[in-house]
């Protein structure tokens, strides 16, 4: 079963409950925007979708597996299946943008998978470069590669475009279609309407700790704000 499924799922931190009973069934195929406010509890989603955070009620599944009930150990495995990708920095400055990628592919076959993820990240001419050297677009794009490695089948994007000028924005909205153009499938978390209306598959909406909406974007773009 290639979706992310969450059932009656109930986050509180301390007094605060921030997912309130919130269900949702998530194909893993296409990009799936994940929009709300900020505060609504997107990133904490994110989190109890791969086995980061676990809910005080309810069951999270990944490719039909129960993550909220699974040991650290397969988690790893199953996290290479669905990479999460949080926002800000995920590069180390003294390695070349190759070299970064590289690093992911360590214990795994040498089967060209580096190439492939440079290639499809538009990077073949940019990997001897320091991320420093690039903008932070370009710098997305390493970190999506490094994911790619994994040879995962959807990638979880934590807002990959909030605070990037409207050029870095554009290469990382580029690389969500080259990764859709691959037949992988991502989630991203965005506030970028723009990219929303040009991109998604779906949406999906977090809203006061349960789901606003989930389906095609056209009728969200339709429907009552
Ligand atoms: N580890 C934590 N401890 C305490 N409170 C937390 C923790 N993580 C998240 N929260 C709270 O949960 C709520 C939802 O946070 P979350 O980061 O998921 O929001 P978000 O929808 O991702 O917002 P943004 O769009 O600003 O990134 C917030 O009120 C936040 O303060
Ligand atoms: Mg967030």
């Amino acid at each position: 079963m290639e979706t992310l499924e969450l059932t009656g799922i109930v986050k509180r931190f301390g007094e605060v409950t921030v997912l309130d009973g919130l269900s949702v069934s998530i194909p893993l195929t296409g990009l799936t925007f994940i929009v709300g406010k900020s505060g609504s509890g997107k990133s904490v989603l994110c989190r109890l979708a791969v086995g980061l955070l676990k809910p005080d009620a309810g069951e999270v599944s990944l490719l039909g597996r129960r993550v909220d009930v699974m040991p650290e150990r397969q988690l790893s495995a199953l996290r290479a299946k669905v990479p999460y990708l949080v926002q800000g920095p995920a590069l180390l400055d003294w390695l070349t943008l190759e070299a970064n990628v590289a690093l992911a592919a360590k214990g795994l076959p040498d089967d060209g998978r580096i190439e492939r993820a440079i290639e499809r990240m538009g990077l073949a001419a940019l990997r001897d470069r320091y991320p420093p050297q690039v903008g932070p677009g370009i710098r997305k794009r390493a970190a999506i590669a490094r994911a790619l490695v994994l040879e995962p089948v959807c990638l979880l994007l934590d807002e990959p475009t909030t605070g990037l000028d409207q050029v870095a924005a554009n290469q990382v909205n580029e690389a969500l279609e080259a990764v859709r153009d691959a037949g992988l499938g991502a989630m991203v978390v965005s506030h970028d309407y723009a990219a929303l209306q040009r991109l998604a598959d779906r949406v999906v909406e977090v809203r006061q700790g349960v789901i606003g909406y989930q389906g095609q974007k056209a009728g969200f773009l339709e429907g009552p704000k």
